[in-house]
């Protein structure tokens, strides 16, 4: 196991009806900047909910968040903060306004020319404007850790940035609000979660049994939630463990003392701002191509997953290693997402270079758990993955 700290400060209040407690974590003189969406909140009461835990506060609403957080629209919440002298955000949506209000926590006491130098440059931001949460899509996990990305359509641009000053104070998990959610985007929050995990464990062994079988049950959670879940978002025993399952699964927690890749973010992320694919399908598009070429490095684990996840008992560890890739792509079938690029577009010829490309011009020359996938390799993955 390798030397690690660990140190998460988020508060969690999980549960049915907690919602209602939101006023008691916020400071009694707050002036607050409540964020959300594209409005799915006003349409399945979440909205009403939050308003009235927040009587007695002075507070003012910004809207309009689109998925895809993108940088133009919050430098016009900026402006706000700046302007009305916000003093605590409340960040009230999926992973898209959560990161949002981080962006803005760190913007609004960075004292450099432009905030898009936090991302440009990956500044990490010590201290950031205070700020909550209430989730209403388990998906991401920022609601409890200190990252976020951010999209810049001008640029076709997608960047992530952070700091131990952007964890969210508290965040609210109430499985309630899984309801509401389509299906597509239940698809999308399984998947994501489900990538979140082997993006920490699918790497090489190195004696972390705990931090192993917490990954793994992670997975075997959502895999045994999937089909309950998308089949009936009202069922509320799935819904509490859909969510805290994508919550531990990027929280910090499971990859402490172990190696962790992300190479398949690094990759996805790309194609979301090229094509603006949904997050989570741009994963389930990499992951196998990356996995198969890989193989050599990873075949240790991911024979390991397929005999402790998928239950395989059969063949050699390279037989079950294959099989367990294939099981992988299965499952993001059996949630209707399709893994291969040339199914969201058919303008994908070039990508590969493309992508290649700009990660040569961002000196990102060696990804993976190794730090060896220089962007030729990048360029063969994603070819793989047309
Ligand atoms: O905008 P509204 O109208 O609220 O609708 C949203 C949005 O259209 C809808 N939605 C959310 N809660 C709902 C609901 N609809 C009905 N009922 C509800 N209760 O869902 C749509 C998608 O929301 P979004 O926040 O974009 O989804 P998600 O949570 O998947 O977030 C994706 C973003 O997070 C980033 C992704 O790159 C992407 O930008 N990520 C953030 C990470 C982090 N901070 O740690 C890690 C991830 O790997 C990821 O990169
Ligand atoms: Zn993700």
């Amino acid at each position: 196991m390798l030397n690690f700290e660990f140190k998460n400060p988020t508060k969690i209040i999980f549960g049915k009806g907690q919602i209602e407690n939101l006023g008691k974590e916020i400071p009694k003189d707050a002036k607050v900047l409540m964020l959300y969406g594209g409005g799915s909140i006003k349409k399945n009461g979440i909205y009403e909910q939050v308003k009235n835990s927040l009587k007695g506060f002075e507070v003012i609403e910004f809207g309009g968040i689109p998925a895809n957080p993108e940088y133009e629209v919050l430098l016009d919440a900026l402006k706000i903060i700046k302007e009305e002298k916000i003093t605590y955000m409340l960040a009230v949506g999926g992973g898209s306004v959560i990161d949002g209000t981080k962006f803005l926590s760190a913007a609004a006491l960075y004292e450099g020319n432009s905030p898009w130098d936090i991302l440009k440059n990956n500044i990490k931001t010590e201290k950031g404007l205070p700020f909550g949460t209430v989730l209403t899509l388990p998906a991401t996990g920022s609601e409890m850790n200190s990252g976020s990305v951010i999209t810049r359509k001008e640029t076709q641009e997608k960047l992530a940035m952070g700091g131990p000053g952007l964890f969210p104070e508290f965040s609210i998990l109430d499985p309630l609000v899984v309801q509401s959610i389509p299906k597509r985007q239940l698809a999308n929050g399984i998947t994501d979660a489900f990538t979140h995990v082997l993006e920490q464990y699918m790497t090489y062994p190195t004696q972390a049994y705990l931090q192993d079988r917490f990954a793994e049950s992670i997975m075997q959670t959502l895999i045994e939630i999937a089909p309950r879940i998308t089949k009936d978002p009202s069922d509320y025993e799935a819904a509490a463990n859909f969510m805290w399952s994508c919550t531990m699964a990027l929280n910090g927690l499971i990859q402490k003392g172990v190696p962790t890749d992300w190479a398949v973010h690094a990759m996805g992320h790309e194609l979301t701002a090229l094509f603006g694919i949904d997050h989570a399908r741009t994963l389930a598009v990499v992951a196998p191509s990356h996995y198969r070429y890989n193989f050599e490095a990873k075949k240790e684990k991911l024979a390991q997953y397929g005999k402790r996840v998928w239950g395989l008992t059969e063949g050699s560890t390279e037989e079950i290693a294959q099989v367990a890739i294939s099981k992988t792509e299965d499952f993001f079938h059996s949630l209707e997402i399709e893994t291969k690029l040339s199914e969201y577009t058919t303008d994908y010829k070039g990508t590969a270079e493309k992508i290649s490309k700009r990660f040569t011009e961002r000196g990102w020359l060696g990804l993976g758990e190794h730090k060896t996938l220089a962007p030729s390799d990048v360029e063969k993955i994603i070819e793989m993955s047309y």
